[in-house]
């Protein structure tokens, strides 16, 4: 064949590939069963992909991130979120260990105080479902919190964007809390590699709202190691002090010249060692900072945090329209818990950066209220934002 031909030949099916790969890797979102739940109810797997391949797997059981696909300064993909492969598992979870990998956390993400709190002169009681310190309080939401429910789901595709709206009414009494609470939540994953969160929610009582998302990430590729080596920068110069109940003392206190000061990046492991009451509480770090947000807006986002990983290059920014983040760096895994790669997760071997109002608010007077009342809309987003360098 003449060269010339060759050429236009070439540059056709150059034109034919490029056309193929634009129309194949637009944002798309697929569904595969994923189980069926003890009491019979079947659960879905949406899997949502960009159009750079990055891909985020969600159940609507617990509203769970099962994977979070992501590439590294290479390009190569990894699954960097801790988790399971069967929806069993999924389920299981909480009876003994409770991680909440990956659920969507409600309807008061943290903790409360002896598992109860005053509202308009009544008293609620919630499940004391976690007792740090040997000290009972109520956690995440209680005992079948929401991330124990099955969610109603609808996919969603926009042009730079795959999508998955979640729904859950929360009956009136449901877990102590007054109301019936109608939360839905819409998880987005953009051509920007975000995985964006949206809560939205609305009452018909008076009610403590925080919700959260509990991932966990290891930059390197859940089942790789400890996340010791990540480096951490928290855009927060207070935290919230605990006592060894893991409550807030209500003090706000400084992070200055402690190991809670992550206002310039360091390695996660770098002082988590060192002699320091808060550190022996936690067990590490497990602790609320304060959120810098300058003059921005209730609803803006303001950048939370940055994870940076060396070896990968992988790096995770926080943004969030919520007043505090809880980093959690995994203290309470033993092992126990073997993930989506046979492999077990041992202590810190994932990290939480769960957006949220501080713990025990409703029983804070001086921290931002987490009160909905019926007429009034909660509304919050938090993304989770992926590149690397
Ligand atoms: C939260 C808490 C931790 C722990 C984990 C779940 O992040 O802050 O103390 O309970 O959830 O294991």
């Amino acid at each position: 064949m003449h060269p010339n031909h060759l050429r236009a030949l070439a540059a056709a099916l150059a034109t034919l590939a490029s056309a193929v790969t634009l129309s194949a890797v637009q944002p798309a979102i697929t569904m595969t069963p994923f189980g069926t739940l003890r009491d019979g109810r079947a659960a879905q797997l949406y899997t949502l992909a960009n159009s750079h391949g990055a891909k985020v797997a969600i159940t609507n059981y617990g509203g769970i991130v099962t994977r979070i696909l992501v590439p590294d300064r290479d390009g190569n993909l990894a699954d960097i979120a801790l988790g399971y492969d069967t929806l069993a598992a999924y389920e299981k979870d909480g009876a003994t260990t409770g991680t909440y990998f990956g659920a969507l956390i409600g309807r008061y993400g943290n903790r409360i105080a002896r598992g109860q709190f005053t509202l308009d002169g009544k008293t609620f009681k919630l499940a004391a479902n976690n007792t740090p310190g040997g000290i009972p309080c109520a956690l995440h939401g209680g005992k079948v919190g929401f991330d124990k429910v099955l969610w109603d789901a609808a996919p969603l595709v926009e042009k730079d964007a795959a999508g998955l709206r979640l729904r859950h009414l929360s009956k009136d009494g449901e877990e102590g809390y007054p109301g019936n609470l109608d939360v839905t939540v819409t998880y987005w994953l953009t051509d920007k590699n975000e995985l964006r969160i949206e809560y939205l929610a609305t009452t018909d009582k008076a009610t403590p709202v925080n919700l959260t998302n509990h991932s966990y990430f290891n930059l390197r590729g859940e089942g790789s190691g400890t996340i010791l080596d990540h480096v951490l920068t928290l855009n927060a110069s207070r935290y919230t002090p605990v006592d060894k109940g893991l409550i807030p003392t209500g003090q706000l206190a400084p992070v200055a010249g402690t190991p809670f000061d992550f206002t310039k990046p360091h390695a996660i492991g770098g002082r988590i060692e060192t002699q320091n009451e808060q550190l022996l509480f936690g067990g590490g770090y497990d602790h609320n900072w304060l959120i810098d947000r300058g003059s921005a807006k209730s609803r803006a986002l303001v950048k939370a945090a940055e994870v940076y990983e060396p070896v990968t290059g992988r790096v995770l920014e926080v943004l969030t329209e919520e007043p505090a983040v809880q980093f959690y760096c995994g203290n309470f895994l033993d092992g126990k818990n073997a993930g989506k790669s046979k492999i077990a997760y041992k202590k810190r071997t994932g990290l939480c950066l769960e957006t949220q109002h501080s713990p025990d608010s409703p029983n804070q007077p001086a921290f931002p209220s987490t009160i909905l009342r019926p007429g009034e809309r909660y509304e919050t987003a938090t993304v989770y934002r992926f590149s690397a360098r």
